[in-house]
């Protein structure tokens, strides 16, 4: 069953003289529990594209859905929820709030949606999934730190639990493994898919490692504006 659909999107970015066309109609579809990695040149729209699929741009033309659900059709409230609750996302860099411990940014999403902590049960719950998830990224013993206090690959760790707080739908990875020494970058992409399979979530990554998306499923390539399956 198609999980999630993106059908012929474009994006256009207005420019002085005239729009600068990114995406000319890309669609692809992932089944529950799939895995797929975008390549493409630097400036090739990869970003654009994971951003448009996350709700956090939207699309100058064409659709995204998620279980049939079209985010841009929800009003600003359920939007918020809806990426909350069904998305996680891995950038490049891990994002983690410096003054917070490492259990304390993984329950970060809980906090900015109380309802989905209480339909969750309760904060002990999430805390309960929380230090699950630590452990399964292997920082068990590392909870209390603050993300000054670990490594960069264990601050990648971190970012990978607090996506995967609320069991969303769709993992996306922006490049997470991008700053990242090898041997670093090989344990993160094996976590990812292992995490991925476990929690039967569909994962999304870009990524410029060839090494790394020759891993997956599915791979795809973003060339002068179209996708295409290599
Ligand atoms: N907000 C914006 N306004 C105008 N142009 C933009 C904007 N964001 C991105 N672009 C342009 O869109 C193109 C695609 O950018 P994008 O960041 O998606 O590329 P990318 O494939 O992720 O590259 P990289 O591998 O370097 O991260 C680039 O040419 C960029 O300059
Ligand atoms: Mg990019």
């Amino acid at each position: 069953m198609t999980q999630l659909a993106v059908d012929n999107v474009t994006k256009e970015y207005p420019t002085r003289d005239r729009p600068l066309s990114v995406l000319r109609g890309c669609s692809l579809a992932l089944a529950a529990g799939q895995n797929a990695a975008i390549l493409g040149p630097s400036g090739s729209g990869k970003s654009t594209l994971l951003y448009i699929i996350g709700t956090l741009d939207s699309p100058t033309a064409g659709r995204v859905t998620l279980d049939g659900v079209d985010p841009f059709g929800l009003g600003e409230k359920e939007l918020a929820a809806f990426r909350n609750r069904r998305l996680g996302f891995v950038f490049q860099d891990h994002h983690l709030l410096p003054q917070c411990s490492v259990l304390e940014n993984v329950l970060v999403p809980t906090l900015a949606d109380p309802p989905a902590a209480k339909a969750s049960g309760d904060a002990n719950a999430a805390a309960d999934r929380a230090r699950d998830l630590l452990k399964r990224v292997g920082l068990g013993d590392r909870m209390d730190h603050r993300p000054a206090e670990i490594s960069g690959g264990e601050r990648q760790r971190v970012a990978i639990a607090r996506a995967l707080i609320h069991k969303p739908a769709l993992l996306l990875a922006d490049e997470p493994t991008g700053n990242l020494d090898r041997t670093t970058a090989t344990q993160i992409g094996d976590l990812l898919l292992e995490l991925q399979r476990d929690e039967g979530t569909m994962l999304l990554v870009v990524t410029h490692s060839l090494e790394l998306a020759a891993r997956f499923e599915r791979r795809f390539e973003l060339d002068d504006g179209h996708l295409k399956t290599t």
